[in-house]
């Protein structure tokens, strides 16, 4: 399988922090965000990839990534995404890279720590997404089920929903088959302007080809403020273990001295 990072965008939301720079280059406590979707991919023994970027600063991804030999990766490419089209904008423009196989999607700002590799070496087609409890799931692409107290089978995806059906999120996390550059083929805009994801699994839904898993592990976007905090602080618990707590613990204290 390949795998295809999607870093495009003008990170706008998080002005004035992506004047300099694109979102996905900030900083996640000691490393640049994209290192961890990039990671995801390659602990799951993907070592072909393609990042689609776009914006005034696509240019700084080649300082960081360089050839992406230091993460193990094999094959690196970039695509150049015009404008701000979408996800599924971003994703048409990997079809030559993924040349018929099929391809693992992780959003730029997605950060988890959970392993797809199980799901990666048991997919035979069709769609996979991963979905995740979360506080806030009108921030996402959010699927209704059948029976909301015990979700088995997603009747739709509801894009952003002022009232969400379900308090899970769709990850920025997909498995896909080569049928999904068919599916991007006939899709059109949304009302705000992009070519949706949601709209492209929902698709897989009609012909019954979507499958789903829980992610069970921590998973964030960083596309906010808010939550490219907590992504911070996440990684600064995980990495520093308990010297992150007296490090947590000074910081709040600063604050009120
Ligand atoms: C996008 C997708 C949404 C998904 C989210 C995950 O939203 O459109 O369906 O739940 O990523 O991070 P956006 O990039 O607009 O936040």
């Amino acid at each position: 399988m390949k795998g295809a990072i999607l870093a495009g965008g003008l990170g706008s939301r998080l002005y004035p922090l992506t004047y300099a720079t694109n979102k996905h280059l900030l900083p996640v406590f000691d490393k640049p965000m994209i290192y961890y979707p990039l990671q995801t991919l390659v602990n799951a023994g993907i070592d072909e990839v393609i990042v689609v970027t776009g914006g005034p600063h696509a240019g700084d991804f080649i300082h960081v990534l360089k050839n992406g030999e230091e993460f193990g990766i094999r094959h690196l490419e970039y695509a150049y995404q015009e404008g701000e089209g979408g996800i599924a904008d971003a994703l048409r423009l990997c079809e030559a890279f993924v040349d018929g196989e099929s391809v693992a999607v992780i959003l730029g700002d997605n950060c988890t720590d959970f392993s797809i590799r199980g799901d990666v070496e048991s997919f035979h087609g069709g769609a996979r997404i991963f979905l995740k409890q979360v506080p806030d799931p009108h921030r996402f692409g959010v699927p209704r089920f059948d029976d909301p107290q015990k979700p088995s089978r997603i009747l739709r995806i509801d894009e952003k929903p002022a009232n969400p059906q379900s308090n899970y999120a769709v990850t920025g996390l997909y498995l896909y088959d080569a049928q999904v550059f068919d599916f991007i083929r006939l899709n059109k805009p949304s009302a705000r302007g992009e070519m949706e994801i949601t709209d492209v699994n929902n698709q897989y839904l009609e012909k019954g080809a979507l499958g789903w898993a829980i992610l069970d592990g921590f998973w964030s976007d960083a596309g906010t403020f808010e939550s490219l905090y907590r992504t911070s602080v996440y990684w600064t618990r995980k990495k520093l273990g308990p010297a992150a707590e007296a490090l947590l613990r000074d910081s709040a204290q600063a604050v009120t001295l």
